[in-house]
């Protein structure tokens, strides 16, 4: 703490952020990590890159925190929910395929407390008709699907580090995006719709407003 204050650069996307990012890339074989402020604004990222325009559907679990609705709901989604399994509050994914539509977007499985969800089906179910999986990993960093992290599955995944989860910053969330090319834009819209991502990599000589966004990080 001492050094990231002394450091003089305590704003977001400094070397500790950073530090993060690569620690759970390497750990978890993310593609890509990008610290947020929430869970909330991690799965409201997600909504953005998805696309999600009025009148789409998206599929989540009856049962689970409000957040993973509202991320999607704020973008004028249609919610379609799914009864829970018989073996836990995870959705039942048997019940998924009969709720798909044209309009389907994006299904969204919670790892409920940890548990995964079957994730083997569910990434068939979404390549068969062509659609996101966005997990809601909120309560599932460290969780395992068949030996494989959960978050490292699904095109995009979100995970909260708030003060009720197994590693916290008092508030605190991750966007991982495992989808190549779904990669740049996530950074644009987490630093406000800029480019100054790439500005900071020395990658342009000066940055702009390009895309909508907000300010995400942490
Ligand atoms: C399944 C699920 N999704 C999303 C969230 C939201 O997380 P945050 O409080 O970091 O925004 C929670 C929080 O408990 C959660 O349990």
């Amino acid at each position: 703490m001492y050094q990231a204050v002394y450091s003089g650069k305590i704003s977001g996307n400094g070397i500790y952020t950073r530090k993060c990012h690569e620690f759970f890339e390497k750990k978890y074989n993310f593609r890509r990590a990008l610290l947020t402020t929430s869970c909330t604004d991690a799965l409201e990222m997600t909504a953005m890159l998805a696309n999600i325009q009025p009148g789409d559907e998206v599929i989540i679990p009856s049962y689970t925190f409000v957040s993973t609705a509202l991320a999607f709901v704020r973008q004028g989604a249609k919610i379609i929910f799914v009864d829970s399994s018989s073996k836990n509050p995870n959705m039942d994914v048997s019940l998924v395929e009969a709720m798909i539509t044209p309009r389907t977007k994006a299904i969204v499985p919670v790892h409920y407390a940890g548990i995964a969800c079957d994730m083997d089906a569910i990434m068939n179910l979404a390549q068969k008709y062509n659609l996101l999986v966005i997990e809601d990993a909120a309560q599932a960093i460290d969780s395992f699907y068949k030996g494989i992290p959960l978050g490292s599955i699904g095109h995009m995944s979100a995970f909260s580090f708030h003060e009720t989860k197994n590693i916290n910053s008092g508030e605190g969330g991750m966007l991982v995006i495992n989808d190549e090319k779904l990669m740049k834009r996530s950074e644009i819209i987490w630093e406000k719709g800029t480019n100054r991502s790439e500005f900071f990599r020395g990658e342009v000589n000066k940055y702009g407003w390009v895309d909508t966004g907000s300010s995400f990080l942490p």
